[in-house]
């Protein structure tokens, strides 16, 4: 016999139109892959059936790790569920089929006090679906602390999608002995083969009128490249009627006039950015730099008013600190820098205009330290004129 007790860890992403995939972990070999579900308390009306992994890591033995598709879910709705055919009950929101849609973004949470005090902050704030560009635990080869982070996040992440890429600190390679990305792979499964990816470092998702893009920073990203011909795909796939507004997320940021990780997203930039250009990108997440700094529309290295925006939110709050030196002058693409935990709000309204704030975690949450409209490329003639060349450069070999 289990334990209720021991349903641990539960998170939820999105899984393909009006699905959510339900992820904990058990320490029960036994425990069934389970999820029962219903819009009222304790009436589970549905039900759904996964599957399971684990995995080794030197010493450490994974429990069994569940990750089970429920759907189809209606938009916008709370549904109640238990996993493994007991309690405790959770209860989740799906997000809305339109706009408005608000996303909470935060990247390099790591588990510290600071990290508590940006998950509060999100807690209080309203919105659909969790962005997180990248370092998600800093377990850093501990793997015990990829459980308590797992514990942390729950409250959350059992409420409301968490969509997640990876960063350097869920990379936790041994040469010979364990693959990079091992740990993270198994816990948090995305949904890469929903959007046609045969990678879970990379994939795509749409919510509400939004397409989403999570790219990976260290896997190969060269024009030979498994992820540069899946993002050329993705990118031809992307129906602006359907979902005006694109956003990407990786971990590395390529506009960063920090001193911390200067240069780092130089490769990708180079061989990327000219696909995100040609598609139209209007905003891009990075992490990485634990400190903030939004960018005018950019393009190769300067303002570009049909480039996309770059944010970095690498200020979640982990135990290395914040990045304090910046380069002088500040760069003339640089419109916001300060290193200060916090994190963001993206509050897409409609196809034209959405709301972006960033929070400062030392204020009181109704202060916002930076907010900006950003009016969306679909609405600015850019994607227009820019058809002809993207087509071609998309469409080439
Ligand atoms: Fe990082």
């Amino acid at each position: 016999m289990w334990l209720n007790k021991h349903i641990l860890q539960v998170h939820i992403s999105l899984a393909g139109e009006k699905h959510i995939r339900i992820s904990w972990v058990t320490d029960e070999k036994s425990a069934p892959s389970i999820v029962e579900y219903g819009t009222s308390p304790g009436q589970y009306t549905s039900s759904g059936e996964g599957e399971s992994t684990s995995y080794s890591y030197l010493f450490y033995k994974s429990g069994k790790i569940h990750h089970t598709v429920i759907g189809p879910l209606e938009h916008n709705t709370v549904y109640f569920y238990r996993c493994g055919g007991q309690g405790p009950e959770f209860q989740l929101k799906t997000p809305p089929a339109q706009f408005p849609v608000t996303f909470a973004v935060a990247g390099d949470l790591g588990q510290t006090g600071w990290t508590k005090s940006t998950l509060d902050h999100i807690d209080q704030c309203k919105y659909d679906v969790h962005l997180l560009p990248g370092d998600l635990s800093y377990a850093d080869y501990m793997q015990h602390r990829w459980d308590t982070f797992g514990e942390l996040v729950q409250p959350l992440a059992s409420a409301k999608p968490w969509m997640v890429t990876q960063g350097n600190h869920e990379k936790e390679m041994i040469p010979l002995f364990i693959d990079a990305f091992e740990s993270y792979n198994a816990r948090w499964k995305m949904p890469y083969e929903e959007s046609g990816s045969t990678s879970n470092l990379y994939y795509s998702f749409e919510v509400a009128g939004v397409h989403v893009i999570m790219l990976g920073s260290y896997t190969d990203y060269d024009e030979l490249s498994d992820q540069y011909s899946w993002l050329k795909a993705d990118l031809l796939k992307v129906d602006r009627e359907k979902t005006p507004w694109l956003v990407v997320l990786f971990h590395v940021p390529w506009y960063n006039s920090n001193y911390a990780h200067q240069g780092e997203g130089d490769g990708m930039m180079a061989a990327m950015e000219p696909l995100l250009y040609a598609a139209g990108v209007d905003i891009v997440f990075a992490g990485h730099v634990h400190a903030y700094e939004r960018s005018k529309r950019v393009n190769n290295g300067k303002s570009d008013p049909c480039g996309a925006v770059h944010i970095t939110i690498g200020d979640g709050g982990n135990k290395e600190g914040l990045a304090q030196k910046y380069r002088n002058p500040q760069p003339e693409w640089s419109l916001f820098r300060e290193a200060s935990f916090g994190h963001g709000e993206f509050k897409i309204v409609n196809s034209t205009h959405a709301f972006w704030s960033w929070h400062r975690n030392d204020d009181d949450e109704p202060v916002k330290s930076d907010e900006v409209w950003i009016t969306s490329l679909v609405s600015s003639g850019c994607l227009a004129e820019k058809n002809y060349e993207s087509m071609k450069i998309l469409m080439s070999p």
